[in-house]
């Protein structure tokens, strides 16, 4: 007990404090084996010997494989993914978003729209047939789309692409100009997030990177959607849900959850919809 919480202690400190931190590590090394090189500790006793450590390895990978194989099984005979071969759609996500706007009408010709997280771009291929005047996968389009992602992004005919993370600044200034020159400073009809941090499995660490880019939708739809238009946000059950809940009941006049049909049922990942921005009330003026 004593050498894992100096060994914890020491790996935490050792960033901002090198003094304090390796002589930690040096009154560990001396009580319970920690390999200085690397500050980890190293075999005891009571840890798997190397044969035994391999075996948990090979253990680990085979059940690995074995998932790898189950989901690959499910992927293919997933009902929309061969919806999404034959219709053109580069991902099953397609169906998620037509989903909720069937219900709610969000995208029709001459919206302004922007699609953040849009990779490998099957809301944008979506949302352009939709605002096409024959639903169409090319040619004519009325209305705007500006996509953004992390990732590149396969052309999509009529959609504006700017690749970078939402999070940064210069980023998000970007995509302000690309509007400003496009839809001629118009405000937007929806704005539609399926942006995905990586997961880690820690609970509060994976709550703060969701509420992070939900924040970071709200915040870009109160400066830029119309008072009538829509946010869409993809959103976890955990930690963030509440507090997000609150954030968009807060921020829009009605607030729809959805979990679309196309949402793998095991999956935690649901939808919230903000509908009409609600009005802002000036704080009152101290007299
Ligand atoms: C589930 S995918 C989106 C699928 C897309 N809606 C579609 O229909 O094809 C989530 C995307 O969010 C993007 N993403 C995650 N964090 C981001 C960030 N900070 N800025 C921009 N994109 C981000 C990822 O790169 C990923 O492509």
């Amino acid at each position: 007990m004593v050498c894992f919480g100096a060994v914890v202690f020491a790996s935490s400190r050792g960033k901002n404090n090198l003094s304090h931190g390796l002589i930690i590590v040096g009154l560990v090394v001396s009580i319970g084996g920690v390999d200085r090189r690397d500050n980890r500790v190293m075999k005891s006793n009571s840890r798997p010997s190397t044969e035994k450590a391999k075996k948990t390895d090979a253990d680990s990978a085979k059940r690995g494989s074995k998932v790898n194989k189950a989901w690959l099984h499910d992927h293919i005979n997933d009902p929309y993914v061969k919806l999404a071969q034959r219709e053109g759609y580069r991902a099953r996500a397609a169906y998620k978003l037509k989903e909720i706007d069937e219900n709610l009408g969000l995208i029709k010709p001459g919206c302004l729209v922007v699609d953040l997280g849009s990779t490998p771009g099957a809301w944008s291929q979506y949302a352009r047939r939709k605002m096409s005047p024959k639903g169409a996968a090319a040619g004519e389009l009325n209305g705007q789309i500006v996509a953004l992602d992390l990732l590149p992004m396969e052309q999509i005919e009529g959609v504006v692409f700017i690749q970078g993370d939402f999070r940064e600044l210069a980023v998000l200034q970007l995509l302000e100009q690309t509007l400003t020159a496009g839809g001629g400073g118009q405000k937007l009809d929806l704005v539609m997030s399926d942006m995905a941090p990586n997961l880690s499995g820690i609970e509060s660490a994976d709550a703060a990177r969701i509420s992070d880019l939900v924040e970071l939708a709200v915040d870009f739809s109160i400066q830029h959607l119309k008072t009538e238009g829509a946010l869409v946000v993809k959103l976890f059950h955990g930690g963030a849900y509440d507090p997000m809940v609150k954030l968009f009941k807060d921020t829009f006049a009605v607030v729809k959850r959805f979990k679309p049909k196309a949402s793998r049922p095991g999956s935690s990942e649901t939808f919230l919809v903000g509908l009409g921005l609600k009005k802002v009330v000036a704080p009152p003026v101290n007299s």
